[in-house]
Order: C-alpha cells, then sequence, then structure tokens
C-alpha cells in the first residue's frame, strides 16, 4: 500500500521527467544546497503553501506549480565588466601605457559552474625602463668600472633604441666589513697589498637613484671607489635585497618595467654565511639605507637566502641580469635556473666591453615571454588558454607564451569555477590575474553566491507542512525538520532498530558505491528515482538497487528469460536477441547425425554455414564434394544393384537409414533428367564390369524425412559375336565389292577392245580389192517358211 502511495507520488515526476529530460538530474534532489549545485538552471522553492512534492525543479516549472516568485532560491551568475580601458602604447610621460585589458571585472561565481574570462595583452611600445646598474666594485673590477665610463654615450644610445623612456640607476657593493671577509688589519685600505690605496670595504653603496640623465649616471659611475676584499665570494644578495626593498631610494617607478643588472667576477654569499663573521640574525628583508646611500645591516642582519631573493623579486616585479665573467657563468646560470621567469644570465668580457649588447639582448628576452599568474584560493580555480597570437592553431591550456613580439596582441581565455563554498564564510574575494614582470592586472571582484540561505521562522505545528513531513516533522525553508525518532527527507524512516540515523546516512546507503574514485559520490539512486529510507524508488524504465540498470525491452518474455539490469538474459533452452528461440539442435542435424556437417553452426534450429560451405547442412563445399551425395551413395548403389538384379542388396534396411534414428529414406526411380542443382554420381560397375555412371538427388529434413531421386541408366554391353559376324561380313562383302568392280571395269576394257575389233574387220572388208568376190555364197531361209513348214502340215 505504502509503496503504491509512493508510485503514484512519482506520477507528476515521471509528467515532469518527458517534458525536461535534460534537468531531470534537479528533480530529486532534497536539499536547497544541493539542488543549486546540480545544475545551473536547478532552482529550489521554499514556499509554505507549494504543495507538489519536488521542490528542486527549473524556475519555469517551478512557477507553473504554484511557488511564489520571492520564494524561490536559483543560481545567479553574474559577470559584467568594470574597467575596459583599450590596449595602448606608451604616448607621453604622463600617460601609462596599457598592457592588460579588461582593467577589472565582477564576477558573481555559482557552484560547480564555469565562468569563462578574456584576457588580452600586448606588450607596449615606449614602455618606461628603469634599469638599475649593481656593480661588484672589489679590485679585480676596476677596469670594467672604467669601461661602463667610457661606454657613457653609447649606453644612452642603445637603451634609445629599445625604448625611449628609460632611466638609470647605479650603485655598487662589495662584501660585510669583517672578519673573514677582511683582512682587519688592511680595514683602512684594503688595497694595501697592491701598493695602491682605495676605499674602506663597505657592503653596499647605493650612488645614484634611477634619472633620465645619462651624463649624471657617468658621472657617479666616475666618481664611484674601487674597494677590496679578501675572498673571491662576494656580498651581492645582501645588495641585491636592499635594491629590490627600497623602492622610494632607488626610485623605480610604478608602471616602468624594472630590471637590475648585476655585474660581477665573483660568486656570492648566501643565507647563513653570516655566521662567519658573527652574524647570526636572519635578514629581515627592511630597506635599511641610509641618507647617503650606506647599507647600515650590513653587520647586524645575514645574507639573504635566495628563495627569499626569488620571492621579493616576483612581489616587487623586478627582472634580474647576471652579467657575469665566464669564470663564474655556470654558478649563475644554476642560481638562474631556479627563478627562470625573471632571471637571465649574460658572460661579461673581462672589461665589460659588452654590457650594452647584453643589457639589451637581456630587455628583449624578458620583453618576449608574458606569463600570467594569480593569487586565487584553493576553493577557485583558474584555467588558463591561449593560442599565443596565432603561434599555435588551436587554444592551448597554458598561462605563459614566449616568442611575443613587440605589437601583436595575445588572449588568454581564464575558466573560473567554484569547486567548493569558502570554509572561512568569506563570501567576498578579490583576484588578481598579472603579469609576472609587469605591474598591470586584471582585478576581478569576485561575489560567490551563498548556499541557499534561508532566514525563515520555523512554525512547528503548521498543519500543511506536518502533511509535507509524513506527520513526523514540519517544514522549513522547504525542507523537513523531523521530530525525535525519525529521518529521511519526508521524514517517514523510523531511526528506531537502525543505525542509519542521520539523512546523510540514508542517502549513502542509496547512492552507488564508487569503486574507481572513493573520494566522489555517486548520485542519489543516479538521479533516476527517489531514497525512500535507504531504498531507491526508481523511476519507469529503470531498476536495479541503485536505479543503475534500464529496465528491459518488453519484448523480453520473463517466461523464456531473466531480466539482468537491463539485459535480457536467456534461460537454458532458449536463446536469441528476444530469447524466442527455443535452443535445439534438431533442424540442424542431417540424416548423417552431425551438426551442420561441423562446417557452421546451428542457431535457432538452423544453420549457419561458414565461409564458403552451402546447404541445409553446410553439406556443399564450394569445390566438388558434397557430404551428403557421399552419405547416399551406398544407398543408391544398393538400390540400382537391386532394380538392375546385379546384385542383391544387403543389409538394406541399414544402409539406406539416417544415421540416428533409422529412419528409412524414400525414394523414386525417375526416367527423366535430373533437374536440380545438386546431382549427386554413382558409379556402378555392372556385371560386364562396364563402370556406369548413374544420377540422383535428395532432399533431406534431417534425421527423419528423406526423399531421394535416381535416374539409373542402362549400360547394356554389345554382343561379341554379333560383332565378330559383323566384321566378318563387312570384310566379305568389301571384297565383294572390289571383285566386282574390277570385273566390271575387265569386262568393259574387253567390250571396248572387241568393238574395236570388229570396226577394224569391218574397215579391213571395204578396204579390200573391188574386184575381190567372195567364193562362199551365203543363203538363209525365210523365217515364215520355216515356222508353216512345221505347223500347218500337222492339222
Ligand atoms: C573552458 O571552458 C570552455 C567552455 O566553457 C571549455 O570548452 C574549455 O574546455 C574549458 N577549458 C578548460 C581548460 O577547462
Ligand atoms: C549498521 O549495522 C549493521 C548491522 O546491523 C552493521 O553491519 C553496519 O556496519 C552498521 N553500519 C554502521 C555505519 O555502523
Ligand atoms: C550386414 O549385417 C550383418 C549383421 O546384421 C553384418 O555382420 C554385416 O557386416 C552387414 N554388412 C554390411 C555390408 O553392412
Amino acid at each position: 500500500m505504502y509503496l503504491f502511495l509512493k508510485l503514484l507520488l512519482l506520477l507528476p515526476a515521471i509528467q515532469l521527467l518527458c517534458a525536461y529530460t535534460t534537468e531531470n538530474e534537479c528533480m530529486f534532489q532534497d536539499t536547497c544546497e544541493r539542488c543549486l549545485s546540480t545544475h545551473i538552471n536547478c532552482s529550489w522553492c521554499t514556499d509554505k503553501s507549494y504543495n507538489v512534492r519536488y521542490r528542486c525543479l527549473t524556475r519555469e516549472l517551478l512557477l507553473a506549480h504554484g511557488c511564489g516568485v520571492d520564494n524561490i532560491y536559483e543560481n545567479e551568475p553574474e559577470m559584467h565588466t568594470l574597467k575596459d580601458a583599450a590596449l595602448k602604447d606608451y604616448e607621453d610621460n604622463d600617460e601609462r601605457a596599457i598592457q592588460v585589458q579588461p582593467q577589472r571585472i565582477f564576477l558573481k561565481l555559482v557552484k560547480s559552474n564555469t565562468q569563462r574570462v578574456k584576457l588580452s595583452y600586448r606588450p607596449a611600445r615606449n614602455n618606461p625602463l628603469d634599469l638599475y646598474v649593481l656593480m661588484d666594485l672589489t679590485w679585480t673590477m676596476r677596469d670594467d668600472k672604467e669601461t661602463l665610463v667610457k661606454l657613457g654615450a653609447e649606453l644612452s644610445e642603445t637603451l634609445g633604441t629599445l625604448t625611449d623612456n628609460f632611466r638609470l640607476g647605479f650603485g655598487s657593493f662589495a662584501d660585510k666589513p669583517a672578519m673573514p671577509m677582511i683582512m682587519p688589519d688592511l680595514s683602512s685600505n684594503p688595497c694595501a697589498s697592491e701598493h695602491e690605496v682605495c676605499e674602506p670595504t663597505y657592503g653596499y653603496r647605493h650612488h645614484l637613484a634611477l634619472t633620465s640623465d645619462v651624463s649624471s649616471f657617468v658621472k657617479s659611475v666616475n666618481e664611484s671607489r674601487i674597494t677590496g676584499n679578501l675572498d673571491n665570494l662576494e656580498g651581492g644578495l645582501d645588495a641585491l635585497m636592499q635594491v629590490i626593498v627600497c623602492p622610494a631610494e632607488i626610485g623605480w617607478k610604478d608602471e616602468a618595467r624594472r630590471m637590475v643588472i648585476l655585474v660581477t667576477d665573483g660568486f656570492m654569499h648566501f643565507a647563513g654565511d653570516g655566521l662567519l663573521a658573527g652574524i647570526t640574525q636572519p635578514n629581515n628583508k627592511q630597506c635599511n639605507l641610509s641618507k647617503t646611500g650606506e647599507y647600515l645591516g650590513t653587520l647586524t642582519y645575514d645574507y639573504p637566502s635566495l628563495e627569499e631573493i626569488y620571492r621579493e623579486l616576483l612581489r616587487r616585479k623586478i627582472n634580474v641580469i647576471f652579467a657575469v665573467t665566464a669564470g663564474v657563468v655556470s654558478t649563475y646560470h644554476e642560481l638562474s635556473g631556479l627563478m627562470k621567469e625573471i632571471s637571465n644570465v649574460e658572460i661579461l668580457s673581462t672589461d665589460s666591453s659588452n654590457i650594452l649588447e647584453l643589457i639589451k639582448r637581456s630587455y628583449e628576452s624578458f620583453i618576449k615571454r608574458a606569463q600570467f599568474t594569480d593569487n586565487s584560493p584553493s576553493f577557485i580555480k583558474l584555467a588558463y588558454e591561449t593560442d599565443c597570437g596565432g603561434q599555435y592553431d588551436r587554444l592551448r591550456q597554458r598561462n605563459y607564451c614566449n616568442n611575443v613580439q613587440m605589437g601583436t596582441q595575445v588572449d588568454f581565455y581564464v575558466n573560473i569555477t567554484l569547486i567548493d563554498f569558502p570554509k572561512d564564510g568569506v563570501y567576498t574575494h578579490k583576484i588578481r590575474i598579472e603579469e609576472s614582470s609587469l605591474t598591470e592586472y586584471l582585478e576581478i571582484e569576485l561575489e560567490i553566491q551563498k548556499p541557499c540561505p534561508c532566514n525563515e521562522e520555523s512554525v512547528p505545528d503548521d498543519e500543511y507542512g506536518r502533511f509535507q513531513c509524513t506527520e513526523n516533522g514540519y517544514l522549513q525553508c522547504g525542507m523537513c525538520q523531523c521530530d525525535e525518532g525519525w529521518t529521511g527527507t519526508f521524514c517517514s524512516c523510523s531511526t528506531q532498530g537502525t543505525n542509519t540515523t542521520t539523512n546523510e546516512a540514508i542517502e549513502m546507503s542509496c547512492r552507488e558505491p564508487n569503486l574507481d574514485n572513493k573520494a566522489e559520490l555517486n548520485p542519489v539512486c543516479w538521479n533516476r528515482g527517489e531514497c525512500d529510507c535507504g531504498t531507491c524508488l526508481c523511476l519507469p524504465g529503470f531498476m536495479g538497487p541503485y536505479c543503475e540498470c534500464l529496465e528491459c525491452d518488453v519484448n523480453c518474455d520473463p517466461d523464456r528469460a531473466d531480466c539482468i539490469c537491463g539485459k535480457c538474459v536467456c534461460k537454458y533452452g532458449w536463446s536469441g536477441t528476444r530469447c524466442n528461440c527455443k535452443e535445439s539442435f534438431d533442424g540442424c542435424i542431417g540424416p548423417t547425425g552431425e551438426i551442420c556437417s561441423a562446417r557452421g553452426s546451428c542457431l535457432c534450429g538452423t544453420c549457419e554455414c561458414y565461409d564458403s560451405y552451402r546447404g541445409n547442412f553446410c553439406e556443399i563445399d564450394s569445390e566438388t564434394e558434397n557430404k551428403l551425395c557421399t552419405f547416399y551413395e551406398p544407398c543408391v548403389t544398393c538400390l540400382i544393384e537391386q532394380k538392375l538384379g546385379t546384385a542383391v542388396c544387403q543389409n538394406i534396411s541399414e544402409i539406406c537409414s539416417s544415421q540416428n534414428e533409422n529412419e528409412r529414406f524414400t525414394y523414386a526411380f525417375i526416367t527423366e533428367e535430373i533437374d536440380s542443382d545438386v546431382r549427386c554420381l554413382a558409379r556402378i560397375e555392372n556385371q560386364h564390369g562396364i563402370k556406369c555412371d548413374h544420377f540422383f538427388t535428395y532432399q533431406s529434413l534431417g534425421q527423419s524425412e528423406n526423399y531421394l531421386l535416381i535416374q539409373a541408366n542402362q549400360c547394356e554391353p554389345v554382343n561379341k559375336v554379333a560383332f565378330i559376324g559383323f566384321i566378318s561380313v563387312a570384310t566379305f562383302l568389301l571384297g565383294f565389292l572390289i571383285i566386282l568392280l574390277a570385273w566390271m571395269c575387265i569386262k568393259a576394257k574387253d567390250a571396248r577392245e572387241y568393238a574395236r575389233f570388229e570396226e577394224n574387220q569391218r574397215n579391213s572388208v571395204l578396204m579390200e580389192s573391188p574386184i575381190y568376190k567372195d567364193p562362199i555364197t551365203r543363203y538363209e531361209v525365210p523365217k515364215v517358211l520355216k515356222q508353216s513348214n512345221s505347223n500347218p502340215f500337222l492339222d
């Protein structure tokens, strides 16, 4: 009964399903938070008077089902641009270049929903450049200083080719003036050993703040004095740290590209080396310069670590060029490798004459690289894509580009996703996406949509609310608050006698365990049904403990098959896609007793022959052999022999019956030619020893019915005597004929000869002398006289 009610309640769900298949995930979400994070279009109704069971639907459906407009919570992502100045080059001194667009946007993020932001970057021409030259002025570097002075005019020319707006600053360093970095007795003139007079050793001295006046730079370099120390390790990092952290003293301009060129021929002291001189306090990363530019902390603080330098460089967007002599270059390569994007190593010739060239090269390499990073909190994910201004034919997932040419625009697309709600309850954030060596950035003012804030007062005895919660609880913000002893979305599950007492525990038992990834939960009842106190009630069309299976086709007859997770699995003795095929070999067993002549498989009572075989039982070979012809042949032979009376057929019932069932073949003799595709041959030797060909055909329904049509031929031998007689008579007649012909020829010849003789005779008489008279007179008695002479006298 209860189940029936539940199914009745499911009915509107089915209607909804039919209408909105794509958003049906919403429907079964039974908390507001889960509802909103399921799909961007899922909305939650908190209206008390709303009487449809499903409170998580699309806004349109909720309205259509009578949820009040003011009682709908929905996802409302937003994005609008607050500042969007166009990219531009540096034009005159009081206007900044714009290299990143847009500059500020507002984003309202919704959980599990991604928003895509386009960010454009173009390196500006004539963008201000601040270049601070930080020089090692220990004894070995004295000629380098002179070179720099000599290069003065060229310096301004070279920098002028890079940008119209450059400024130069100058500072120098040696090392901490303490043992063992110096010899105490030479502290007033460390160069005494070289028989020269020079400046007492100092840590770092800032000589000239950044200025566009090249002549004062040259002057400042010229006036600086060489000093000295003992070891080949200098205090460069101490100096570098001060250059970075004293923006006011150095004069770094906010919008400028900032570069420090550190010129040295020695190695560096790192954090911890201060201990040698008894200095234990770690570097405080604070500006510590006197009015005259002297570093005051040199004997107080240890050297900074490389990591500290790196962080400060990144934070303050300063690039470093290590211009070092060939002897120490490999060390600096390693060092620069740890801070790739903001540093560069160049080999300085021994007298520094190539310094301009390497400044130019470094500047260009810094410009060519564009890398954007952000400071987003862990629950917000940013994914960057770019084609690097057409360098690639499609977008690639990366946040940097190399080889960006001056004047080309590079677009980055950033997908911003709220993965989770902030744990600390702070729902507004500011995120900066900035280029790693420029001070320009895109600022995102971010608002995170809260998970269903509901301020409704609870009315525990509201009648309708209790009805909605199975009389075991009341509604608040559209959700049931259950009384003691009850749980579940609708407070319909008793907590007695079970250890699943919370909604979460109940839901867990309605989620199919995710074996691939334990951290990720599968949806409750796969969003295809309702979790009823830990059991899934699936929508029509679905089945399985978690509604994970489709229902079977209607043709899956339960008498013949079992429906197993959407698949119709045939019971024993049945086969076929609909299991309507009786699985027996009856129709496949030929009279020989073999299934499909062992040349095919029996499907649904019919032979499916392999490749080249044919026939109802695959008996016909593509060549000539026919298994059934061979099988019937003994029987046919026997029948023919019996008919001709040439032999007595033994065991005929055995030979002329099918293999297993001993069913006798039916046969008939015919006189006409066999008219059939299949014509079998039986070659039988008759009593005269003559091999005689007979033909037959067959029709077989397997073991039971076999029909044979036999065309037996008469092959009588020719009589020997008659044959010899015929030959003799023929020979005789032929001989006689020849003789006759010869005789006739002779006869004809004789006649001709005689005629000629007579002719000659006559001619010879004529040719006798006329006076010759034959002495013989011939006389002939008249005929009449002869006859009458015998007859009248007798009368
Ligand atoms: C960013 O979002 C778009 C669509 O919104 C998507 O096609 C793209 O694959 C996403 N990129 C990344 C890196 O997530
Ligand atoms: C709940 O109780 C059953 C036995 O009744 C037990 O097998 C199961 O592990 C328990 N589950 C939890 C989460 O305690
Ligand atoms: C005929 O049958 C007998 C016994 O019934 C058997 O011994 C004999 O081998 C059979 N002959 C043939 C040719 O099958």
